[in-house]
């Protein structure tokens, strides 16, 4: 039994052999370039649509283990950190690599809570945007158009340049969703309140109204904390790579996030959420959970919220959401859409299309049902999700610009389009 870490690859086509190294589980797909079946030859590819096989970074930050069903953020598993941390306490754990002593927690909190306004201008931006606009639309869009405000966040190699970006990213998303939400309603923007925690604060925004100084229900407080500390992160899923593949370009993160939101916002995404709420309101009952469920085997329908392309068990997040839900109900009203929600696992759970294909709930299967308990629209789910995740994609961000292995993001392909042609005149096509 050879102990060497290498693979030994014989391409049948010429009888040549190659010995290609293997670390930490993979090999390096440059080292297929040398395969050739001649010198004009360019060399072998790896095909891999969609990257379901394909390592394209290596990164510290988070840890997904889809067969156990496992997820930790810098080894800390994400049970333990929704029980006994904070939103904040997490954020800076995922961009700093360590849990912060109260000290560098408080300064933290500081920066971020004193980087909460924005430009008056983004509020004449925001309402240019039609009453019925889409707020995750208005998210992106605003986002994108902060760069716009900070010419200096084009300085990438500037550490300090960079904590500065990112501390008024994460502390301005709040404050755009917020102002999104009170766009579509018609209402006055409600400004930032320094006394309030992060989750705190944005409820003030989204719902303070007449009162001199707005104050949550601490438990949907501390419910909506903990959401953000489900969503932080997920290692590289499709909003990340985005963030990732933009960011490579050099260019400033409040465009590259704009970029990971627009992905986000597709519904086999972080859109999923905002689905899954139409589709229980669409299957109307649990009495017609079984006509549903026989309209997704047959390819008719997809069953939202469930599946996922790394969890081949049980959604960490999904367990703890399920959770919750019972704690936030108890506190605002029973969702009349849970009961079919449960029909609908209870019964995939058990079919052998849903077993044999491993698709269980995901983190977006119950989440939907707590937010719009909270009294979100749907159109806010997204938007909802895009808040924390901000947090990770700079904490991915941040460590793709620091990797000395990165570089512009630019894959290769197969050509597949006809060999080269001349001209044809209008007369003869
Ligand atoms: C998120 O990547 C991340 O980490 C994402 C995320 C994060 O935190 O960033 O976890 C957040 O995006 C969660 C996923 C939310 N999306 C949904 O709930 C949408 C519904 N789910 C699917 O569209 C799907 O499961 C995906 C997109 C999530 C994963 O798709 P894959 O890995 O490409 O799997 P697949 O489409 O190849 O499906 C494998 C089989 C197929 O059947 P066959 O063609 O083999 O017969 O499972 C079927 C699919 O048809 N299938 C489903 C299904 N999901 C997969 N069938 C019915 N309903 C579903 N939801």
């Amino acid at each position: 039994m050879s102990t060497k870490e290498t693979l030994t690859i014989v391409d049948n086509r010429t009888g040549k052999s190659y010995e290609v190294p293997v670390a930490d589980g993979a090999i390096r797909a440059m080292d297929l370039r040398q395969i050739k079946t001649g010198p004009d030859d360019f060399g072998l590819l790896a095909y891999d649509p969609a990257f379901t096989n394909t390592a394209s970074t290596r990164s510290a930050i988070t840890y997904i283990d889809g067969d156990k069903g496992i997820l930790w953020y810098r080894g800390y598993p994400i049970e333990q950190l929704a029980e006994h941390a904070t939103f904040l306490e997490v954020a800076y754990l995922i961009l700093r690599g360590e849990l912060p002593t109260q000290k560098e927690l408080d300064e933290f909190t500081w920066q971020v809570t004193h980087h909460t306004w924005v430009h008056e201008n983004v509020k004449k931006f925001m309402d240019g945007f039609h009453h019925d606009a889409h707020p995750m639309g208005m998210f992106i869009s605003t986002v994108a158009a902060l760069s716009t405000f900070y010419p200096d966040a084009k300085v990438n190699h500037d550490s300090g340049h960079r904590d500065l970006q990112i501390l008024r990213l994460i502390a301005k998303v709040p404050t755009i969703a917020a102002f999104a939400y009170r766009h579509i309603l018609g209402q006055a923007y409600a400004y930032p309140d320094n006394d309030l925690s992060y989750a705190g604060n944005f409820l003030n925004m989204l719902f303070k109204t007449t009162e001199l100084k707005y104050k949550a229900d601490p438990a949907i407080e501390r419910a909506l904390d903990v959401l953000f500390i489900l969503h932080a992160d997920h290692e590289q899923n499709c909003s990340t790579n985005a963030m990732r593949s933009v960011g490579s370009s050099g260019v400033d993160p409040y465009s590259a996030l704009a970029g990971a939101a627009a992905a986000l916002y597709g519904p086999l995404h972080g859109g999923a959420n905002e689905a899954v709420l139409r589709m229980l309101r669409s299957v109307g009952s649990p009495a017609r959970v079984p006509e549903f469920i026989r309209q997704v085997k047959a390819g008719e329908a997809k069953l939202m919220g469930f599946g996922h392309r790394v969890y081949k068990n049980y959604d960490p997040r999904a367990k703890i959401i399920k959770r919750m839900a019972d704690e936030v109900f108890a506190v605002t009203r029973p969702s009349p859409l849970l009961p079919i929600a449960r029909e609908l696992e209870h019964i995939a759970l058990q079919d052998e299309y849903f077993v044999t294909r491993k698709l269980y709930p995901n983190v977006d299967f119950y989440s939907g049902l707590i937010y719009e308990a909270l009294g979100f629209p749907v159109e806010m789910f997204p938007v909802l999700f895009a808040i924390p995740r901000t947090a990770g994609w700079l904490a991915q961000w941040q460590e793709m610009v620091g990797d000395p292995e990165q570089k512009i993001a630019r894959p290769r392909q197969i050509y597949t389009g006809p060999a080269c042609r001349d001209f044809k005149p209008m007369g003869r096509r």
